[in-house]
């Protein structure tokens, strides 16, 4: 054990660039990412703080003059990855993507001030820090829920992180592929192409961030726009467990904000709504199209992590967790087995997810011990036994997509030296 903390250490030292650390360095991912930052910058905290903090300000350094922190930053200017920097063209003071990702920095931050019990004074050296994650939260409500509803709308499926979900299969199948389209994955050359999305999910990807181009990223545009809009449980619960943590950190700078409450509250109130207790399904709004869609998705159990005030709907959501994960060898597979999307090998689609795992652990400490302890110690079991891999099957446990990810030795770190 001890020596695979020693090798957790040693994977994000290697990934880690100077200010930033990349996914891994084996070339797939040449660039930083934003929720990869956030987990890496929790891992670095059980050993260097000093990296932590850097981490976290070179991801601030990428924001827009709106308030959007990007999904990724390209602070080295080359080719090595589609779309690139080229592709994309934007970005403020760093080259950029032109859209976001789920906005875990604010739970991060919360997470470090409070286990490295940073007094009141303390956490006020990190004022600047928090007014920007303010404003980036903002950002989501002003520019992804215009109309004030309660809920937050993501507009490329890159945005939610778990890019080929069978979340977005219907509302995807409807988009039509821009004429002449031309781009050159590299992706599939690096990873076997077996583990990675198809070529018909990339057109519409692209497609779909053409058109978000065309329109020079406005986001007053892009939300009534987009050739994809819809609000998704689990990115909703991540956003409102960001709020929450948000509020904590506001109310220790003296600064807490009426506005950020008054939205966790309707939040809230709004994603209860998206889970049917008695028939335990989860409901996605596709807001383009007008439809609802029911699959069942890990992500949906997020929920968990938003620390709902309702007792009883966390009650049926751990019911809802553990009938889930019955039959899986491997916790928890990113899609149920049983449903008829459900690939082993393919990405979003199956397999078994590190930093899935430790958001589900986050939301059950504090409400099913017992549970919550067998999630630490399997996915402390899976990562000793394969080592910090991209994803894992949910039946064999076979590491797949690169090796060398820093989430997964990130979280494997938080996991066995933390347990708050
Ligand atoms: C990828 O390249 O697969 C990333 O997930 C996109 O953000």
């Amino acid at each position: 054990m001890k020596n695979i903390i020693k090798a957790a250490k040693r994977t994000l030292i290697k990934n880690r660039r100077s200010k930033y650390t990349l996914p891994t360095n084996t070339k797939l991912y040449p660039a930083q990412w934003n929720w990869d930052s956030a987990f890496i910058a929790l891992g670095y905290s059980n050993f260097n703080l000093n990296y932590s903090i850097k981490e976290i300000e070179t991801l601030l350094s990428g924001q827009w003059n709106d308030g959007m922190i990007p999904h990724i930053l390209f602070h080295k200017k080359n080719l090595n990855y589609t779309p690139n920097y080229k592709a994309w063209n934007c970005g403020e003071k760093i080259s950029s993507s032109g859209i976001t990702q789920p906005p875990i920095l604010a739970c991060v931050l919360r997470l470090i001030v409070e286990r490295q019990k940073f007094s009141k004074k303390k956490i006020k050296r990190y004022y600047t820090h928090i007014l920007k994650i303010k404003k980036y939260l903002e950002w989501f409500i002003r520019y992804r829920d215009p109309k004030k509803t309660g809920l937050i709308s993501i507009l490329h499926p890159w945005e939610s992180g778990y890019d080929n979900s069978p979340l977005w299969d219907k509302s995807m199948s409807k988009i039509k592929i821009e004429n002449n389209l031309s781009y050159k994955r590299k992706d599939n050359k690096i990873v076997n192409a077996s583990q990675r999305p198809l070529a018909i999910d990339y057109d519409r990807y692209v497609t779909i961030k053409n058109h978000f181009k065309k329109m020079k990223y406005d986001p007053k545009k892009l939300y009534y726009k987009s050739k994809f809009n819809v609000i998704d449980v689990g990115f909703n619960s991540l956003f409102l467990k960001a709020l929450k943590d948000l509020d904590f950190l506001l109310e220790n700078i003296d600064k807490k904000s009426l506005s950020i409450k008054k939205y966790i509250h309707l939040n809230e109130k709004k994603l209860v709504k998206l889970f049917d207790s008695k028939k335990m399904t989860f409901k996605n709004k596709d807001l383009k199209n007008n439809f609802l869609t029911e699959i069942p998705s890990i992500t949906n159990f997020f929920m968990l992590f938003s620390d709902l005030k309702n007792k009883s709907v966390n009650k049926s959501l751990i019911k809802g967790l553990k009938k889930y994960c019955k039959n899986e060898k491997y916790l928890f597979s990113s899609v149920s087995s049983k449903h008829k999307s459900f690939e082993e090998k393919r990405y979003w689609r199956g397999p078994v997810w590190i930093n899935c795992n430790w958001i589900i652990y986050q939301g059950l400490k504090n409400k099913d011990k017992k549970f919550a302890e067998i999630i630490r110690k399997k996915t402390i079991n899976l990562v000793e036994k394969k080592r910090f891999w991209e994803y894992y099957s949910c039946k064999s446990g076979l590491g797949m997509g690169t090796k060398n990810f820093s989430w997964s030795a990130a979280l494997y770190l938080d996991f066995i030296l933390n347990r708050s």
